[in-house]
């Protein structure tokens, strides 16, 4: 069965751009953002590995690790990110895993045989220290992801582990959010949410972000 939110993602070793990885050994306690796209040179990848090098520190700010994939070879990869760093203004700062055998593909199941029965998709999984699944999605091949979305999705993601509180729709860091709908209390709300809150509905209480 597919991995789905809240499990506890499965381990391998694999060799890489940047030598053999053992996972949760290499995750050790950050965030991690794992990604898988179809193949070395070609032209969507190469825009996309060289926006996520560039974005690196962003998430090195949030203790998030970045880890490609693709079922390439090592060898493979170290060659197509001369061509990444020549042509991206970046320089390859995280390692790619070189999936050959398609271990780590099957796993996590990149690889959807109605789409392409070879290449893995674009899929992306957000996995947090406990090593629990917190957030997956797809794309096609044919579609380059938006990976600012991604840090905003870890930003939310760290916010309300800590704070009982939801962000709305296109929510960015600094801007108001949503009290949960389980706390109902009155006073617990009032020393909760010492800031306040506008209730628009009974289910809609709006707040600032408490830890800003
Ligand atoms: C690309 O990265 O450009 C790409 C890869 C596979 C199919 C289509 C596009």
């Amino acid at each position: 069965m597919a991995l789905q939110l809240g499990d506890t993602v499965p381990d391998f070793t694999q060799s890489s751009s940047a030598g053999e990885i053992s996972f949760y050994e290499w995750a050790g306690d950050s965030w991690v953002v794992l990604f898988s796209h179809p193949a070395d040179y070609t032209p969507v990848c190469t825009t996309e590995l060289g926006d996520v090098a560039r974005l690196k520190p962003e998430f090195d700010k949030r203790n998030a690790k970045v880890l490609a994939l693709s079922v390439d070879s090592a060898e493979s990869h170290v060659g197509w990110i001369k061509d990444i760093e020549e042509t991206q203004d970046a320089n390859l700062n995280y390692p790619i895993l070189a999936d050959g055998d398609r271990k780590v593909s099957d796993l996590y199941g990149m690889i959807h045989p109605n789409a392409n029965n070879t290449l893995t998709v674009r899929s992306v999984f957000i996995i947090d220290p406990n090593k629990k699944l917190r957030l997956t999605f797809t794309y096609p091949a044919s579609t380059g992801r938006n990976f600012p979305e991604i840090l905003r999705v870890i930003d939310s993601l760290q916010l309300t582990d800590h704070h009982q509180v939801a962000t709305p729709s296109n929510w960015g860091e600094g801007e108001d959010c949503v009290i949960v709908p389980s706390i109902k209390d009155p006073e617990e709300l009032k020393q909760k949410f010492p800031k306040g809150y506008t209730e628009v509905k009974p289910y809609l209480r709006i707040t600032p972000q408490p830890n800003k």
